[in-house]
C-alpha cells in the first residue's frame, strides 16, 4: 500500500476540504508573521504547506530546513494569494500531522533550477543536483525517450540483447579503455567502442532483428557532444538494404517525438550527399534551421587581380544579410574561428550607405563591385584554399554567425540523411587509408575499392538533427573475400587480420546473411530533444570535460595488492 495519497503535482481546488497524505523534501521554508510556509517537494512538482500559529504542530515545524524530509498530513484550503505559475498554486495543505522523516545540513549547492553553484561543485554533490527540478526533467525525459524507441523496436520484432562489456578491440577510430586480466598477467581487455562485432555476429547466429541500450566507450577528445562513456541505441537487421534501416530509424523518431514532446516530424527525412553537404554547408552534419549557405566565390572575381587569392583551388564564401556594421574586431575573431578551422584567411567586402568597404576592396574596380550579389547592408566573407579546409572553416564561421546573429529557430527539429559517403580516407602524411566509418562498412562496389580506392563510395548514411549527428550506421561486408580485401586496403597485415579479426572473418565463412544496421547517440537525442547544448546535462552521473568523475574521484590510484595481483608495476608519472 502506498503511504501518500497524492504526488506534489496532483493538488487544485478539485481537492479542497480534503485530506491528503504527501511525502517529500523541504524545497522552501519561509517564516511570514507568524505563519510558516513549506514548499514540499517531490519529482512530480510542488505543493505548499501552511502551517499557523495556533497549530499545535507549530513547534515541531519551526525547525524544519531546507531538504529535511517530510511526511505530513493535512487538509487542502484554498491560498489566499495564488500561485498562478504552478498547477497546485491555487490551493496550500493545512498540516493536522506532521513527521520529519529525516534532517538535512545546509546543502552545498541550492536545490531549485536557478542555481550559481560551479559545475564542478554540481558534479560533486551530484546527488543534490539531480534533486534541481530541471535536472529531474532531464532524466525523466531520458527514461522517456528510451522506452519510444523500444515500443517501436519492440513492436517491430527486434530482440533486446546484450553483448560483453569485456571484449576485444573494437575499431571506432578512438582509443580503448583498457581493463588488465588478472588471470593471464600482460593482457589486457578492451572496453567495447560499440559492439559493432558482436552485433554483427549475432546476425550470423541468424538473431535476424537485433537491438541493445548499450553503453560504449572511448578513450577520445571530450567536447560538448562527447562523453567517454555514453549510450547508444545499437540496431542491426539481416536481408535489409539502406532505405530499410532509413525507414526504421524515421519510424522510430516519428514516434519518439510525438510520444514525448508532442512534436509531428514528416517523413522522409530529405537525403543529402556527403559532397553536397559539405559544399553548401561546410559541414557533414549540417544545421538545416537556417540558410546561410556556402557558395562558390570564384566566378564572382573573374579579372579581379588579389594577390593572396592568386593559384588557390576554391575561393569561397558566405553573405550575411545584415552585417555591414560589425567591427573590426569582431572581424579578426572570425578569422581566428577560420584559421582554427584549417582556413588561410579570411577576406571581407561589405556594402553600407552605399559604400563598399573591406579588407580586400582596394583590389576592385567599380563596376567589378556592383557585379557581386552584395546589397545594402550586407557583408561577404571569403575563404581561399582547398575544398576541405575551406568547407570546414566557412562551416564553423557560419555556425558562429548563426549563433550571434540569432538565425536559429527555437523548437525547429530538422532531420536530414547523409548519404553517398565516400569509404576511405587518405592520410597524407601516414601514406595510408582509413575506413571513414569502420572497416565493417560495404563498398557500393567491391571492383572500385579492388582497382581505385581513393573513389570508392559506402552504403553508410549519418542521420543527423539541427547540427548534430545522433547516429551512423551502414550496409556491411557480408562476404569473407571483401572483408579481406578491405582489411588489405586499410594496410593490416595477414597476421595482423589474424591476431585482431580472425575469429570474425572466420564467422564470414559460414553463411552470413546480408545485413545491415545503425547506432543512435541516445545522449544526443536526449539532449536536442530538451533543448540543452551540454550533454552532461542529461547524463546521470557524467564525467567532466577533463575524464574524471569528481564525486567519485575517479580514476584513482589503487592499492598495491591489487597491482601485485595484476602484475602491474605502475612507473613514473609523466
Ligand atoms: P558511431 O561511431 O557513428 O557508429 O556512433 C554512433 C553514434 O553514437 C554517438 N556517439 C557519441 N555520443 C556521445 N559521446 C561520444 N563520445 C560519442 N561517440 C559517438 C553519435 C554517433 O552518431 N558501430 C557504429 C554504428 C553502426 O555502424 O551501426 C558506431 O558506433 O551520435
Amino acid at each position: 500500500m502506498l503511504t501518500y495519497t497524492h504526488h506534489n503535482n496532483e493538488i487544485t481546488l478539485n481537492h479542497l476540504n480534503q485530506t491528503v497524505h504527501l511525502k517529500g523534501w523541504a524545497a522552501k521554508v519561509r517564516n511570514l508573521g507568524g505563519l510558516i510556509f513549506i514548499d514540499l517537494r517531490d519529482r512530480f512538482g510542488i505543493t505548499q504547506l501552511v502551517i499557523k500559529p495556533e497549530n499545535p504542530l507549530y513547534e515541531q515545524a519551526l525547525k524544519i530546513k531546507n531538504e529535511y524530509v517530510l511526511d505530513i498530513k493535512g487538509v487542502v484550503i484554498e491560498r489566499e494569494s495564488k500561485n498562478p505559475n504552478l498547477f497546485t498554486g491555487d490551493v496550500e495543505v493545512d498540516v493536522t500531522e506532521l513527521s520529519i522523516l529525516n534532517t538535512a545540513e545546509t546543502p552545498p549547492i541550492i536545490v531549485a533550477n536557478d542555481t550559481d553553484a560551479l559545475e564542478e561543485t554540481r558534479l560533486k554533490y551530484r546527488y543534490l543536483d539531480l534533486r534541481r527540478p530541471l535536472m529531474q526533467n532531464f532524466l525523466m525525459k531520458r527514461h522517456q525517450i528510451t522506452q519510444a524507441i523500444r515500443e517501436v523496436l519492440v513492436g517491430e520484432g527486434f530482440y533486446e540483447m546484450e553483448t560483453p562489456i569485456l571484449g576485444k578491440s573494437t575499431p571506432e577510430g578512438a582509443r580503448d579503455y583498457l581493463v588488465p586480466s588478472r588471470l593471464y598477467p600482460g593482457t589486457f581487455y578492451a572496453l567495447p567502442q560499440s559492439p559493432q562485432i558482436y552485433k554483427q555476429l549475432f546476425m550470423v547466429a541468424g538473431m535476424e532483428k537485433y537491438f541493445q541500450v548499450a553503453r560504449c566507450f572511448r578513450d577520445e577528445d571530450l567536447r560538448a557532444d562527447r562523453q567517454p562513456e555514453f549510450t547508444q541505441i545499437d540496431i542491426e537487421q539481416s536481408f535489409v538494404d539502406m532505405e530499410d534501416i532509413q525507414g526504421l530509424i524515421e519510424r522510430i523518431m516519428k514516434h519518439t517525438f510525438k510520444k514525448v514532446l508532442n512534436v509531428d516530424v514528416a517523413t522522409p527525412f530529405i537525403r543529402m550527399s556527403y559532397q553536397e553537404a559539405m559544399e553548401r554547408f561546410g559541414s557533414d552534419k549540417p544545421d538545416l534551421r537556417y540558410g546561410l549557405e556556402i557558395f562558390d566565390a570564384k566566378p564572382l572575381l573573374n579579372g579581379v587581380d588579389i594577390p593572396f587569392f592568386q593559384g588557390k583551388e576554391h575561393i569561397r564564401g558566405l553573405i550575411l544579410e545584415q552585417g555591414s556594421t560589425i567591427t573590426r574586431k569582431r572581424i579578426d575573431q572570425y578569422t581566428d574561428v577560420v584559421k582554427k578551422n584549417h582556413g588561410e584567411a579570411l577576406a571581407y567586402l561589405r556594402l553600407q550607405d552605399g559604400q563598399y568597404s573591406g579588407s580586400i576592396v582596394k583590389f576592385f574596380n567599380e563596376p567589378d563591385l556592383k557585379q557581386l550579389p552584395l546589397k545594402e547592408g550586407n557583408i561577404m566573407f571569403l575563404v581561399p584554399g582547398l575544398f576541405d579546409h575551406v568547407s570546414s572553416a566557412l562551416g564553423a564561421l557560419r555556425i558562429e554567425l548563426g549563433n550571434e546573429f540569432k538565425m536559429i529557430p527555437e523548437n525547429t527539429y530538422k532531420f536530414l540523411w547523409v548519404v553517398d559517403w565516400p569509404l576511405l580516407e587518405y592520410s597524407e602524411e601516414e601514406q595510408r587509408f582509413y575506413a571513414k566509418h569502420h572497416p565493417f562498412t560495404a563498398p557500393v562496389d567491391p571492383e572500385v575499392l579492388r582497382n581505385d580506392p581513393k573513389n570508392a563510395m559506402a552504403k553508410a548514411y549519418d542521420i543527423v538533427l539541427n547540427g548534430y549527428e545522433i547516429g551512423g550506421g551502414s550496409i556491411r561486408i557480408h562476404r569473407q573475400e571483401v572483408q579481406r580485401l578491405m582489411f588489405d586496403t586499410l594496410g593490416l597485415s595477414k597476421e595482423d587480420i589474424n591476431h585482431r579479426f580472425g575469429f570474425f572473418v572466420d564467422a564470414l565463412k559460414y553463411g552470413t546473411p546480408p545485413h545491415g544496421g545503425l547506432a543512435l547517440g541516445l545522449d544526443r537525442v536526449v539532449m536536442l530533444m530538451t533543448n540543452t547544448t551540454n550533454i552532461k546535462d542529461v547524463v546521470a552521473f557524467p564525467k567532466t570535460q577533463s575524464a574524471k568523475d569528481v564525486m567519485m574521484q575517479a580514476p584513482s590510484d589503487v592499492d598495491a595488492i591489487q597491482l601485485d595481483e595484476l602484475n602491474i608495476k605502475v612507473g613514473e608519472v609523466k
